[in-house]
């Protein structure tokens, strides 16, 4: 199986040079978290963090462990309160409104740990998210299916969440969060857990999703391969504090981001 080292290298490259003609600048659809702190009982957990994903982009999001970035996707979907700052999309504030506002608004998350509903199958699983987007149930079934073959997943349609692996417990929760349509898409470490080959084919579904489903996504992962490969531009969180933002060239080499992955080297980063 080809894993994420062998991608396909000058589809990534012509993938890669599109995105450059989108994110020169930040659109006026863009997702943003605007100077945005969160404090839990007196730990800082997000200082004064500001980004931006936009439309058709692919944002990565770094930083070492506690460094605050499932808190910031937690402050973007409404998860936690924020002790200031404020979060838009396009038009919309969505400062202070609850998940399933926010939700209904376009953006979609997947969880750093796995949350499906384990006792419904996993073609059940990714129709209630397109029942709850207000399709029809014809419409949420043919939806589910759509998305159940995109992930691979068809032969496990009518099998019991609960009992899956976790690679595909992960993917199934991909095709739920796409199943409502989102306009941004924000992944939690989705391939933690994952094989090299599982990853690598994951990397590609990826890759592709911003131009098949029209939406910009941003993306937590610890594996520094897939990241680089996958973005386009890349934010670094260490200790609540943005210490790095921009092309993934650039950010690689920053002294400051090779110091908060205290003894990695810029290879490492590669
Ligand atoms: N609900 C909470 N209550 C109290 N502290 C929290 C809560 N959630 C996160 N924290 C703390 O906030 C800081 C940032 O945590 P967060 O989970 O955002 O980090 P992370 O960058 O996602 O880490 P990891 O890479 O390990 O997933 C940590 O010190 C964490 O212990
Ligand atoms: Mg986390």
């Amino acid at each position: 199986m080809e894993s994420a080292g062998t991608l396909d290298v000058p589809a990534l490259f012509l993938f890669r040079c599109r995105l450059k003609n989108v994110t020169k600048a930040i659109s006026p659809e863009a997702l943003q978290a605007h100077d945005v702190s969160v404090v839990f009982s007196g730990l800082r957990a997000l200082d004064h963090v500001s980004l931006y994903v936009n439309p058709g982009e692919i944002l990565g999001l770094i930083g070492p462990n506690g460094s605050g970035k499932t808190t910031l996707i937690n402050a973007l979907t409404g998860q936690v309160h924020l002790a200031g700052g404020r979060v838009v999309a396009g038009t919309e504030d969505l400062t202070g409104c609850p998940p399933r506002v926010i939700a209904r608004s376009g953006i979609a998350r997947s969880f750093q740990i796995v949350r499906l509903f384990n006792a419904m199958t996993v073609a059940e699983n990714v129709e209630t998210a397109a029942l709850a987007q207000g399709e029809n149930r014809r419409q949420a079934k043919e939806r589910a299916q759509g998305l159940l073959a995109e992930y691979s997943l068809s032969g496990q349609a009518g099998e019991i969440a609960g009992n899956l692996n976790y690679g595909d417990k992960r993917r199934v929760e991909i095709a739920r969060a796409l199943a409502a349509r989102p306009r941004y898409l924000l992944l939690d470490e989705p391939a933690a857990g994952m094989n090299e080959s599982e990853s690598g084919d994951l990397l590609k579904l990826l890759a592709a999703l911003p131009q098949k489903h029209d939406l910009g996504l941003l993306i937590i992962d610890h594996d520094m391969s897939l990241i680089m490969r996958l973005c386009h531009r890349v934010h670094v969180l260490s200790s609540g504090r943005t210490i790095a933002s921009g092309e993934v060239e650039a950010v690689r080499n920053d002294p400051a981001v090779i110091e908060a992955y205290l003894g990695s080297s810029p290879e490492e980063l590669s």
